[in-house]
Order: structure tokens, then C-alpha cells, then sequence
């Protein structure tokens, strides 16, 4: 083999490679952006839900509940149990202007102090300035144990 044969391969050979290198960091972020929502996905967090009795995680009607971690007095969720054993809860935050609902359960609905704003059992707005219904919870049951999992903002 010629010197120039050899040259012109190592030549080709390195333009291959040069443009293998170029295509693979062109398309990485395309990749971690169609990877983005599975990624997020298991980065959601669950937060423990605590009662203030073990008894209260059965309750069929609302009783109040905290995630672990926060104060007893922290703005609280709902919880109760249906006749068929699935967990209900709702973020105890009003959807106005943020105050801590209280459950009625004599009127068989929520409502809130500051501006008397009401909520039926579902947590739908039904009367008051309130915007939109209470919060959902997505809960889950891990190893026996009540958990809510954050939704994506
Ligand atoms: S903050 Fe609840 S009604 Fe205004």
C-alpha cells in the first residue's frame, strides 16, 4: 500500500467519525427531552399521610389528617374511607384565598371561615367566591400505609 492510500483512509476514516460524534451530541437533547416525562414521572413525590388516631384512617366520615413532617397546626387534608373501602381526600386549602376549610359534617359539607365560601361533600364549590372545587388527592396504599402523591404543577 501507498503512503496516499493510507493517508486517504485515516482521512475517511476520521471525517466517519467526526460526523458519527457530531450526530450523536446533536440528537442527546432530543433524547433526554423525549425521556423528560418518564424521568419526572418517578421523580413525583408521596407524602405520608398521618392521622391523628390509627382508628381515623377508617373513618367513613371527613376527619382531618397532615402530611408527616409538618406541624400538627400546618394546613391539613380530609380523608375518609367509602362504603367500598377506597380513601377519598381533599387539600383542606380553600381555592380563594387560601384559608384552612373546616368540615360540617351536620350539613354534610365544607366551609370556610374567611369569606364563607362552601364546598359540598365532593369538594365542589357550591356557594361563596370560591373559583373551583378543593383539591383532590391522588392517594395510594403502600405497604398499608396511606400516602399522597404530589401532582405535577
Ligand atoms: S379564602 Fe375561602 S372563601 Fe375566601
Amino acid at each position: 500500500m501507498s503512503d496516499s492510500s493510507d493517508r486517504r483512509r485515516f482521512l475517511e476514516g476520521s471525517i466517519k467519525g467526526s460526523a458519527a460524534f457530531i450526530a450523536f451530541v446533536t440528537t442527546l437533547p432530543a433524547v433526554g427531552f423525549l425521556l423528560r416525562p418518564i424521568i419526572a414521572r418517578s421523580e413525583k413525590k408521596r407524602l405520608k399521610v398521618i392521622f391523628k388516631s390509627p382508628d381515623d384512617a377508617n373513618a367513613s366520615n371527613y376527619v382531618v389528617a397532615r402530611y408527616e413532617g409538618l406541624e400538627d397546626t400546618a394546613p391539613g387534608i380530609f380523608i375518609k374511607k367509602t362504603p367500598e373501602g377506597k380513601h377519598v381526600g381533599f387539600s383542606a386549602t380553600c381555592t380563594h384565598a387560601g384559608c384552612a376549610v373546616d368540615w360540617r359534617q351536620e350539613e354534610n359539607q365544607f366551609y370556610c371561615p374567611c369569606h364563607q365560601g362552601k364546598f359540598d361533600a365532593n369538594g365542589k364549590n357550591i356557594a361563596g367566591p370560591p373559583p373551583r372545587p378543593l383539591d383532590m388527592l391522588n392517594l395510594q396504599i403502600v405497604d398499608g400505609q396511606l400516602f399522597v402523591e404530589e401532582t405535577e404543577a
